[in-house]
């Protein structure tokens, strides 16, 4: 039986989350994958219950979870409370706690959506297909941070620090999954400048030839955003420190075209991990059968992939996901002429149809 705590948060989370369970419901009699499911509150429907976004008593839970379903957290309501309760802080803590330090954020272009990227399709190739792997609790997120008055008025840091096992486990990690796609892996830093990034290298590079049949390349992070839009099919799987991988997995994802489409997995060392879409809460959009639930749904299925091995379970859901939208299936963020629109339970119900297949 596997123990999954579900968090489905704030805006969309609640009802992008409820589609994601109908399918793994699907997946589950299918499979005969006992599942068994537990709601708690986490961003700021914690905060206003509990005064904390990530609770004593939804990080008990989470700690005790064979994995963690998360819907997306946060919203207007509580940009105004101060810095520590904010559900930002909160899904640090989540992250922190269940040492999920291993971030994967696929960038992949379905093909049925080419035309909605922002980038040429002569530019993107024949298929776009990044895994970024984003170190997710260390650096500049979690390193001293501080301010101090000076001569100069007010001065603050946010000290960016890594140690070997840092850099080595999430290394490993994408190391392997490269080994499992193209051989191919991309170390992001700036170790023209900053020494974390002369340590990270170094270090991965050393570790390069533990597996040989992996090819790695370093590159520096300005480059990178730059080659990310000039010619990504050239990349892989990147790897890279938190800060870094913040901002160039946003980059990858808009390459893809529709944030509303893409998972993320946050793994520890024993594989357990969070499992979240990489969109926010769009609360603008809330309540209104609008959203988009296949970002949740494919988060499932890495969750099956990555934490529970089930790779005939998780290749099912991402086939009915494609499936459904070559049946030309869309939701309204990824709309196009001729296609059929339908809403976000209508969405759940004909990928959860396709599991059953
Ligand atoms: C993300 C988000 C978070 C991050 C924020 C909300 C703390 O941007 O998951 O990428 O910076 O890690
Ligand atoms: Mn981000």
């Amino acid at each position: 039986m596997k123990k999954i705590v579900v968090l489905p948060g704030d805006g969309i989370g609640p009802e992008t989350m409820k589609q994601g369970l109908k399918v793994l419901r699907a997946i589950s009699e299918k499979y005969s994958v006992e599942m068994e499911f537990e709601e708690y509150l986490m961003g700021g429907c914690a905060i206003d219950k509990y005064d904390n976004p990530y609770p004593p008593v939804t990080e008990k839970a989470c700690l005790e979870a064979d994995s963690v379903l998360l819907g997306a957290v946060g919203g207007p309501k509580w940009d105004n409370v101060e810095a520590s309760k904010r559900a930002e802080s909160g899904l640090l803590r989540l992250r922190k706690s269940l040492n999920a330090f291993a971030n994967l954020r696929p960038a992949k272009l379905q093909p049925q959506l080419i035309s909605s990227s922002s980038i040429k399709e002569e530019v993107l190739g024949e298929s776009l297909d990044i895994m970024v792997v984003r170190e997710l609790t260390g650096g500049a997120y979690f390193g001293e941070k501080g301010r101090r008055e000076t001569e100069n008025g007010m001065s603050a840091w946010d000290l960016m620090i890594y140690n070997t096992v840092e850099i080595k486990r999430v290394s490993r990690v994408a190391f392997e999954i490269a080994g499992l796609r193209n051989n191919k892996l991309t170390l992001v830093d700036k170790a023209n400048v900053l020494e974390s990034s002369r340590l990270w290298r170094e270090t991965v590079t050393e570790m390069a030839k533990e597996y040989p049949d992996v090819m790695l390349n370093c590159m520096y992070v300005d480059n990178a955003a730059m080659q990310l839009i000039r010619n990504p099919s050239q990349f892989d799987v990147i790897v890279t420190e938190n800060l870094f991988g913040d901002i160039l997995s946003d980059e990858a994802s808009m390459l893809t075209g529709s944030l509303g489409m893409l998972p993320s997995a946050s793994l520890n060392e024993n594989g357990k991990g969070i499992f979240e879409p990489i969109h926010g809460s769009a609360p603008d959009i809330a309540g209104k059968n609008i959203a988009n639930p296949i970002a949740t749904i494919l988060s499932c299925g890495m969750m099956l992939q990555y934490s529970f091995k089930i790779n005939e379970a998780a290749n099912k859901i991402y086939d009915a996901v494609s499936n459904v939208l070559d049946k030309g299936y869309r939701c309204a963020d990824i709309m196009m002429p001729s296609m059929i629109r339908v809403g976000t339970e209508e969405m759940g119900d004909l990928i959860a149809a396709e599991i059953y297949k």
